[in-house]
């Protein structure tokens, strides 16, 4: 039952019976407030008045708090500032919270709401982040990665070619909103339950904001359903407001934030605009060039910085860029503070040289897989031309390990997938189809696993043991659905060989492990599944220690060396020597004997570094690969399709519990698979979000999955680094499998055009997008 196998999660008899219990389903206390935000109506301007007094008169409100009632810090960003709690008098976005009511319900504080008298002076929104950029409007500054001579490369390259695209931002819909319940408590302090990725940094703001120690706030956090990176920084000004309000009144808040003011309030996945100019061979091997990715980061830093970053380390995908110059720039525009979501900006670096790889296949007249594989990193060939000497190392100076591992991927995937069948059949459909057209594309990844910030790559984990033999085990990371916790039982019960029931595991809380880093960058199993396995291992060579000594001592004690916890027992010795001892037995003892049956562990992820200065290093302790086949049917004179079948090898290293990577990499698939094609975030010209509830976002559903959906695990590629049981993170990878289907769609496009004219297609590529593509090529064939 340990580390390895396939273990169901460790909610879901809860998760499918409606017992697992939320934010929302937690009893509160009888005199429970709650709370309502005030937003703003305008994305851009001055407010030039907030008059309250209606709304505290309003019906059932007990407290009514703006800017000025904030005893502490006043600002929320969570690495920069930049957030203020509640708006001053600079107005940047739609939704921005100016004030916060509590009242005796939810429906009271709802209402008194609008009785708010708000005038802003209106300004111009800026909502173009290319227009931003070219002004230099920044919420931080440029910055680049270079490596070789590009210029040079793109002067002598036999071929140049050049393009652009535009990569839609993405909604974070998770299930259970934003919602956070704090608590005085008979200190000065509060205790708060929120759905949080990062509860160390809603703590330390909440305290900040309140003005007391970090001790005096805890955070406590069972799960979520579902944060997807939307709550690792945006879910810190909602408990803020809700602990403010509790520490005032002195009684218990709520705050739910109701979907369609979430969706307004809290930023998403940055759109992009990307451009290439990117030379290459008579074989379409890049020799070099230039990459610029405008990141659209909303009004504020937030963690724009980090994510531009990524969208650069990922511009390259799997492939070697040659000589390059690879150039984020961070847009400041007037809509929420766009943030963390599943890929944190790899995704959208990703598909700039995908873009590249299709348009220089259709230039040259060869399939896209081949430019693809002809340009995938390889190692070092002791035969090869100068300039090929370093096609292994990234254009931020990292070399690229386990290449046999990419290779084998996708040459494993060309054929389960029968890629070249496939497409030999779809062209000679095509070619006697004129309007139902079929596309076929297969997309690698290689996916940078390590945060880029250094120190954020640390865990806590805190072990108990109780006297019947029962385990508990709390760490740092949080559970969103991805399975965290399962995995980490796991481990703790490998380390102590244990079945899996006997290890359990709490809420993740400030006041048991401090300290912590969010659960993100799908770091979540890496890291504290290690920090986890330390305590494990300290205490098991401590009950080791105190076996040898206490048990058959009159024949001299037991083997120290050659014992073991195995089947739920302590086996010292072998053969005929052999001595078993029960578990349960052996806990027992060591209380009887005083021995500390508790312990902490602690990991920090070894190898990496990154100096932003020269944008060099190694940010990443390792990557994780992956490669999906996606087939599509277009009708072109409607823009309508289908995902008819798509094919995923992914690789998990040794996994830690395949049924529940499978269930990543399903879900991721399908997340990317809605970022791409059918979710499509719209604002109109005043700056207001006109797609803020599933009515008019459509994310995708059961009757969008791909008829044929087969998905596998790379099998026989251990992790090269010493990484959790040669295991490899798997929340996010997966999802920039999605980018298949795009190229898949550009393949049913092309054919419009005998595949010699590679067609422009921003996304979402929604059926409007796709039937706008298909007339824009019948127009130039
Ligand atoms: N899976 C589910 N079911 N729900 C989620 O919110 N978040 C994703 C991914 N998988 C998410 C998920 C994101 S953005 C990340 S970074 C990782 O899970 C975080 O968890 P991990 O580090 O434990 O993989
Ligand atoms: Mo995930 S975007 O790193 O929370």
């Amino acid at each position: 039952g340990g580390a390895g196998s396939s273990r169901a999660h460790e909610s879901a008899v809860k998760h499918v019976t409606g017992r697992a219990a939320y934010i929302d389903d937690l009893p509160v206390p009888r005199d429970c407030l709650h709370v309502a935000i005030g937003l703003s109506p305008v994305a851009h301007g001055q407010l030039t008045r907030l008059d309250l007094e209606k709304v505290r008169a309003a019906p059932g409100v007990v407290d009514v708090i703006a800017l000025a009632d904030v005893p502490g810090h006043t600002d929320v960003g969570p690495v920069f500032p930049g957030d203020p709690l509640f708006a001053d008098d600079e107005i940047s976005y739609v939704g921005q919270c100016l004030f916060a009511v509590a009242a005796e319900s939810h429906r009271a504080a709802r209402l008194a709401v609008k009785a708010a008298v708000v005038e802003i002076d209106e300004q111009p929104a800026c909502l173009d982040p290319v227009a931003a950029a070219e002004r230099g409007e920044f919420v931080r500054p440029p910055h680049t990665h270079e490596r070789g001579d590009w210029q040079q490369a793109l002067g002598t390259a036999p071929h140049v070619l050049e393009g652009e695209q535009f990569v839609g931002g993405q909604e974070h819909f998770y299930l259970e909103g934003q919602a956070c319940l704090a608590q005085p408590t008979e200190d000065e302090g509060v205790m708060v339950y929120t759905s949080n990725q990062h509860p160390s940094e809603t703590q330390k703001l909440v305290a900040e904001v309140l003005g007391i120690p970090f001790h005096a706030v805890t955070m406590e956090m069972r799960r979520m359903g579902g944060g997807f990176g939307g709550k690792e920084t945006q879910a810190s000004p909602w408990a803020c407001i809700a602990a403010l309000l509790a520490r005032r009144t002195g009684r218990a808040a709520k705050l739910r934030l109701p979907r369609a003011e979430d969706t307004r309030a809290t930023g998403k996945r940055h759109p992009f605009h990307n451009r290439y100019r990117l030379g290459f061979d008579d074989r379409g091997v890049l020799a070099g060039g230039e990459i610029t990715v405008i990141g659209d980061c909303g009004y504020s830093p937030d963690l724009s910085d980090a994510i531009v970053d990524r969208a650069m380390f990922h511009a390259d995908n799997a492939y070697s860029l040659g000589a390059a110059r690879v150039t984020g720039q961070r847009a400041r525009t007037h809509t929420a503070s766009n943030t963390a979501f599943r890929g944190f900006g790899g995704p959208q670096g990703m598909m700039i040289i995908e873009q590249a790889m299709d348009d220089i296949a259709r230039h040259l007249g060869e399939d896209p897989l081949t430019i693809r594989q002809r340009n995938l990193y390889r190692a070092t060939d002791p035969d090869a031309t100068p300039r090929d000497v370093t096609r292994d190392i990234t254009h931020y100076g990292q070399r690229v390990e386990q290449l046999a591992l990419l290779h084998d991927l996708i040459g494993q995937l060309e054929e389960s997938s029968d890629y070249w069948a496939r497409r030999r059949e779809i062209t000679a459909f095509n070619a006697q189809s004129p309007i139902i057209k079929k596309g076929l594309a297969l997309t690698p990844v290689k996916f940078g696993i390590s945060f880029t910030v250094q120190h954020l790559n640390q865990a806590g984990a805190l072990l108990l043991v109780y006297t019947d033999g029962s385990v508990m085990i709390n760490h740092g990371g949080t559970e969103m659905g991805q399975g965290l916790h399962t995995k980490v039982c796991q481990v703790v019960a490998r380390e102590l060989g244990l079945d899996l029931e006997r290890v359990r595991i709490s809420a993740t809380r400030t006041d048991k492990v401090p300290n912590t880093s969010p659960t993100a960058a799908s770091s979540g199993a890496d890291l504290n599944g290690q920090a986890a396995r330390d305590a494990a291992a300290k205490l098991r060579e401590r009950l080791f220690d105190f076996a040898a000594t206490h048990f058959d001592r009159d024949a001299g004690g037991l083997d120290r060396e050659a014992m073991r916890l195995e089947d739920g027992h302590l086996v010292a010795g072998i053969g005929e020597a052999e001595r078993r001892i029960p578990w349960g037995e052996l806990v027992q003892a060591a209380y009887m004997g005083r021995v500390s049956l508790s312990e902490k562990g602690f990991y920090a992820t070894p190898l990496i570094h990154y100096d932003r200065a020269t944008g060099r290093g190694r940010p990443f302790y390792y990557y994780a690969y992956g490669a999906a086949v996606a087939e599509v049917e277009v009708d072109t004179l409607s823009g309508e399709y289908r995902v008819s079948r798509a094919d995923i090898l992914h690789d998990v290293g040794d996994s830690l519990n395949p049924a529940i990577d499978i269930g990543q990499i399903e879900g991721a698939f399908i997340q990317g698979m809605g970022w791409l094609t059918s979710e499509e975030l719209v604002w109109n010209d005043a700056g207001r979000l006109v797609t803020d509830g599933p009515a008019t976002y459509k994310i995708p559903a059961f009757g969008d999955l791909p008829p044929t959906f087969n998905v596998d695990l790379l099998q026989g590629h251990p992790n090269s680094q010493a990484s959790i049981y040669r295991s490899k993170a798997v929340g996010e990878p997966p999802f920039m499998l999605a980018i298949s289907v795009w190229s898949a769609l550009r393949d049913a496009l092309a054919s419009l055009a005998d595949y010699r004219i590679s067609p422009a297609l921003d996304t979402p590529a929604t059926p409007e997008r796709v039937l706008m593509a298909a007339e824009a090529l019948r127009a130039r064939h």
